[in-house]
C-alpha cells in the first residue's frame, strides 16, 4: 500500500511538556492518518496529513446516529531507542468485530499495522521517552454520508490520531477508589456494551460526574437487569484476588474484550495462578472485601495499563479492599506486563511488535 504523505511544515517545532507533566489526550501530534470508503470503490486513499480538523456535512450520520467505532492502543519507547507496540493484533480484530455490530466496513488488518507505523515513524518526536508515558493511538471510524434516514451509511472515513500520555488517572499506579452505580447501567445484554463505539461512553458521564463529586475516581457497573453481577469499572475491565484465585466477570455480551483483560489472564496463568472467569455478584465482593477473602481488587485496560483499587463505596458504605494498598499481584502484573510493553522483559507471548 502507498500512504500519500503531505508533512507539516512545523512538524516537530512545538514544544512538549516534560514526561512528568503529560496528562491523558490534551496533545495531539502533528500528523494524521485518514482513509475513505464508499460502497462502490471500497476503502481507497491511504494518506497522512498534518493534524487537521474534518469537515462533515451537518446531516452526516455519525453526528446524528452515532455509527462509529474506536480503537486505542499504545506505542512505546524501547531501550535500544526503537519503537514497540503492544498487540496490535488484538486491536484491529476487535475494531472489525465492532465495525460488523455497527453495519460498518471491515478494514483489513496489514493496512491498519502499515497506517499505524508510518504515523508514529513520522510524529516519533513526540513519544516519550519515561515509563508510563507512550503514545496513545486512537484509530477512529465514523459515518460520513449525509442523510436523516436511519440507515447504515454509504460512505466512511477512517481516521488515526496520535497523542502522548502519561498516566490515565492522576492517581497514576496508588489505588483508586470505585464507586458503584446501582441506579444507572452502562450496558444490556443484546445491546452494544461489547463494541467499542462512541455511544457507550458519553452516557456515562453522568454518573461518573457524580461519582467525582463524591471524591470516587470511577464507577463500576453492575449488570443492567438485576443490578447484581459486576461488569466493568468505569473504562476498564476488573479483577479480585478472591482467595488464592484470580476472578474476572466472563464475557457477558455486555462487557469489552479487553487486550489488557485477556494479557493479564494470560501471564498470571503462566504463573500457575488459577483465573476463572465467571459471574460475580456485588454482594460476594462486598462480603469478601468485609472479610478479607478479597485481598485485591484491579481495573485493567490500555489507557489505565493495571490500575489498583483501594476502596468501594456500595450503598452508602465505603469498603476498603485489603489493607486498601497497592496489592503485591497487581503489582506484579503491572511489573510483567509494563517489562514486556517498554521492552525490558522478556516477551515470552511474542506480544511486542517493534515498528522502528
Ligand atoms: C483504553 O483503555 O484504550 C480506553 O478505551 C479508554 C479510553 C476510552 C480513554
Amino acid at each position: 500500500m502507498d500512504i500519500a504523505i503531505t508533512k507539516s511544515p512545523t512538524a516537530a517545532t512545538r514544544s512538549k511538556p516534560a514526561d512528568a507533566d503529560l496528562g491523558f489526550g490534551q496533545i495531539l501530534t502533528d500528523h494524521m492518518f485518514l482513509m475513505d470508503y464508499s460502497t462502490s470503490r471500497g476503502w481507497h486513499s491511504p494518506r497522512i496529513e498534518p493534524y487537521h480538523d474534518l469537515t462533515l456535512d451537518p446531516v452526516a450520520i455519525v453526528l446524528h446516529y452515532n455509527q462509529q467505532v474506536f480503537e486505542g492502543l499504545k506505542a512505546y519507547h524501547l531501550p535500544d531507542g526503537g519503537i514497540g507496540l503492544f498487540r496490535p493484533d488484538k486491536n484491529v480484530e476487535r475494531m472489525n468485530a465492532s465495525t460488523e455490530r455497527m453495519v460498518m466496513p471491515s478494514f483489513d488488518a496489514e493496512v491498519f499495522l502499515a497506517a499505524v507505523k508510518e504515523l508514529v515513524v513520522l510524529d516519533r518526536y513526540w513519544l516519550p521517552t519515561s515509563e508510563g508515558t507512550a503514545i496513545y493511538i486512537r484509530p477512529t471510524m465514523i459515518a460520513t454520508e449525509a442523510a436523516l434516514g436511519v440507515q447504515p451509511s454509504e460512505t466512511y472515513l477512517f481516521f488515526i490520531v496520535l497523542s502522548p500520555v502519561g498516566p490515565y488517572y492522576k492517581e497514576g499506579f496508588n489505588p483508586t477508589r470505585i464507586f458503584v452505580s446501582d441506579e444507572y447501567i452502562r450496558a444490556a445484554r443484546g445491546g452494544v456494551g461489547n463494541a467499542k463505539t462512541s455511544g457507550n461512553y458519553g452516557p456515562t458521564l453522568y454518573v461518573s460526574e457524580e461519582a467525582k463529586e463524591r471524591g470516587y475516581t470511577q464507577v463500576l457497573w453492575l449488570d443492567a437487569v438485576e443490578r447484581k453481577y459486576v461488569e466493568e469499572v468505569g473504562t476498564s475491565n476488573i479483577f479480585f484476588v478472591i482467595d488464592d484465585e484470580l476472578v474476572t466477570p466472563s464475557l457477558s455480551g455486555s462487557i469489552l474484550s479487553g487486550v489488557t483483560r485477556d494479557s493479564v489472564m494470560q501471564v498470571a496463568r503462566s504463573w500457575d495462578i488459577e483465573v476463572t472467569e465467571r459471574r460475580v455478584s456485588m454482594e460476594e465482593v462486598a462480603e469478601g472485601c468485609r472479610s478479607g477473602k478479597i485481598s485485591e481488587a484491579f481495573a485493567t485496560g490500555t489507557a489505565a495499563v493495571v490500575s489498583p483499587i483501594g476502596e468501594i463505596g456500595y450503598m452508602g458504605e465505603d469498603i476498603p479492599v485489603g489493607e486498601g494498598e497497592t496489592g503485591p499481584l497487581a503489582r506484579r502484573l503491572y511489573d510483567e506486563i509494563v517489562g514486556i510493553q517498554y521492552g525490558y522483559k522478556d516477551d515470552p507471548f511474542g506480544w511486542r511488535v517493534q515498528i522502528a
